[in-house]
């Protein structure tokens, strides 16, 4: 068994005013207990208009979900219009950032050079970065998936240090499982999470690889959470559509007691 604890953490998109997101966080709460987080850390992802209102309610009733982003810029002021800087989001307490996600790339265009920037932004302002990574379902046909992830990873963390890269978290999403409800199989989850993981131990060495923490996404749901999140190198979820509601994000994040072995 590793030390490094799961993070389960929700992704919500472009869901949810911020009405709705207080009831989501409320319900939440509701469902998820203290000796839940002995064992996993939890962290939601609002969108921006949001972050506010979640983190005065998480602030006044001392709820234990560690507040996210779903994107940031790289630079730290100035003329970006609909931008939101790396610090603004600090001044919230925002703990983690989700970095390179692969619509980001797909739709809007972010590059590997961009990421970089954002994976060392946000580390500057003592947030985390959640660096995504993935194939499409032609990489993966054409058998260029490692090749892939491999280089997103080595350029993602170009510059970085052994100790930082041994903090954050690294989300391996494959593109063919993201909202299609196709999953992949926990064989293949756990042989490209083990990739990512072998990635960072021969750039960054031997400490980080093992501390660096690997999470999967694309379609968890709680159905098929545990046979995913009891592989040796998967260290937690991104969750999108299963994030939206409490139970289901709840159930998620007690994976454990809904295993074969669960009374
Ligand atoms: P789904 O869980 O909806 O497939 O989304 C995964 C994802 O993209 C999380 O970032």
């Amino acid at each position: 068994m590793s030390d490094r604890k799961p993070l389960i953490s929700g992704n919500w998109k472009m869901n949810l005013n911020h009405f709705e997101a207080l009831k989501l966080i409320q319900e939440l709460s509701y469902q998820v207990t203290v000796d839940d987080m002995e064992v996993v850390d939890i962290s939601v992802h609002p969108p921006f208009t949001d972050i506010r209102s979640v983190q005065t309610v998480l602030d006044a009733d001392k709820l234990p979900f560690d507040l996210g982003a779903q994107h940031c810029h790289f630079e730290p002021s100035g003329a970006f219009t609909g931008e939101v800087a790396p610090s603004m989001l600090a001044k919230l307490n925002v703990l983690y950032v989700i970095v390179g996600h692969s619509e980001r790339r797909e739709i809007f265009g972010e590059t590997d050079e961009m990421v970089n920037a954002k994976v060392k932004a946000i580390l500057a302002n003592e947030m985390t970065p959640i660096l995504c990574c993935g194939e499409t379902l032609d990489e993966r046909e054409a058998g260029d998936a490692k090749t892939k992830v491999g280089n997103q990873i080595v350029a993602g963390l170009s510059g970085l240090s052994p100790e930082q890269v041994g903090g954050l978290v690294i989300a391996y999403e494959p593109i063919w499982a993201i909202g299609t409800g196709k999953t992949a199989s926990a064989d293949d989850a756990q042989e490209m999470c083990a990739h990512v993981r072998s990635v960072v131990a021969e750039t960054f060495g031997e400490e980080a690889g093992q501390s660096v923490r690997i999470q999967y996404g694309g379609s968890v749901k709680p159905t098929n959470a545990n046979e995913l999140l009891t592989q040796p190198d998967i260290d937690g979820a991104l969750v999108g559509g299963a994030a939206l509601e409490a139970e289901s994000f709840a159930r998620i994040a007690q994976y454990r007691l809904s295993g074969p072995d669960a009374g």
